[in-house]
């Protein structure tokens, strides 16, 4: 299965201009996702689509014999949109499916697989999200998630397609919204081939019986769909646990150690959970620390820094790496 590493292709990070990155994502994955750089606004320029950017990463990719996967065909933050994807525009419908098609035909035979909807679903009053949502407002429904993996599967049959989210490891309402989702998607003949958990989560939260039951319910409700974990990244310090005394200044080598054991549990209930021929892989969200977009964080009032990722900030290998490696050959 694909082991796999979010880069950054632009600011501080970039892949293209490190050679301390590239050591360690050609030398330790075998796949690549764009942190950002595959996102709707980055095809997309002055009013047409632009390609010099992501394909940069593909480039890179190729030359260096590693898969991508593809972060994501549709999704709905203000920030990360393209010019068109304003509800006022009167063609968005025909600019949502000439997006899709165009994006996915474009990457076709160079990816190996696509968020194709990232982050539908809602943890409130309403199953999806709409009020966030201009796809969901436009379409007045969860309609663009059907259309979008249509779309996506005729402009590149060979990709796997995945719906994406968060807090859907959780064993919670996010979990139930998930399963609805597939239910829906799957009774109507959408084509899908699997589901991402993105697994942004804490040392202790969410507890790994209920990281295990999310993913056992999706593998046993839905035999011909894949489970990936396409976004892993353990922050050390909870902002909402209202025990600010509580959080680390820096990474001490307990904390390094227990983030491991975390790291570890995880790998090995996907192991155990997920049958090999439907692994669609990990993918852990960063290279080195101080590239996570955790790095610091807040919440509650407080803002903290974090070491969430499997290198230090001098691109040496955490513990949390060796557990993982552990964990690959313990339980494969
Ligand atoms: C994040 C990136 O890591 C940040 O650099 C960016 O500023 C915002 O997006 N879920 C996703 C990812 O699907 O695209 C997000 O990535 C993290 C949450």
């Amino acid at each position: 299965m694909p082991i796999g590493v979010a880069a950054a292709f632009s600011n501080h990070a970039n892949l293209l201009s490190s050679s301390e990155r590239q050591q360690i994502v050609t030398g330790d994955f075998s796949q690549v996702t764009a942190e950002n750089e595959m996102k709707m606004s980055y095809h997309y320029s002055n009013g047409s689509l632009d390609f010099s950017g992501p394909d940069r990463i593909i480039d890179f990719a190729m030359q260096n014999n590693l898969s991508v996967h593809g972060h994501a065909l549709v999704w709905h933050p203000t920030y990360q949109l393209p010019e068109w994807a304003d509800a006022s525009n009167g063609n968005f419908k025909q600019d949502f499916a000439t997006h899709v098609t165009k994006v996915a035909e474009h990457f076709a035979g160079k990816i190996e697989s696509w968020d194709v909807v990232n982050e539908a679903l809602e943890e409130g009053d309403t199953m999806y999200r709409q009020a966030d949502s201009v796809f969901y407002q436009v379409y007045d429904g969860p309609e663009y998630i059907h259309e979008a993996f249509r779309l996506a599967r005729q402009a590149d049959p060979n990709a796997l397609l995945y719906y994406n989210d968060y807090n859907t490891e959780n064993n919670g309402i996010k979990t139930e919204r998930l399963i609805a989702l597939l239910r829906d998607l799957t009774d109507n003949q959408v084509p899908i081939d699997g589901v991402g958990f993105q697994m942004h989560v804490m040392m202790e939260w969410p507890p790994i019986s209920d990281i295990r039951s999310s993913m056992q319910q999706v593998v046993d409700e839905f035999p011909n769909l894949m489970v990936k974990i396409t976004e892993l990244d353990v922050r050390i310090n909870n902002v909402y646990d209202n025990n600010t005394a509580n959080d680390a200044s820096e990474l001490t080598p307990a904390l390094e150690q227990q983030q491991g054991q975390r790291y570890y549990e995880i790998i090995r209930a996907y192991l155990e959970v997920v049958p090999p021929a439907r692994r669609g892989g990990v993918t852990v969200w960063g290279v080195i620390d101080p590239d996570s977009w955790y790095s610091e964080h807040s919440g509650n009032g407080v803002t903290v820094s974090d070491w969430p990722l499997i290198w230090d900030a001098n691109f040496n290998k955490k513990a949390a790496y060796f557990s993982i490696e552990e964990a690959l050959t313990t339980h494969q």
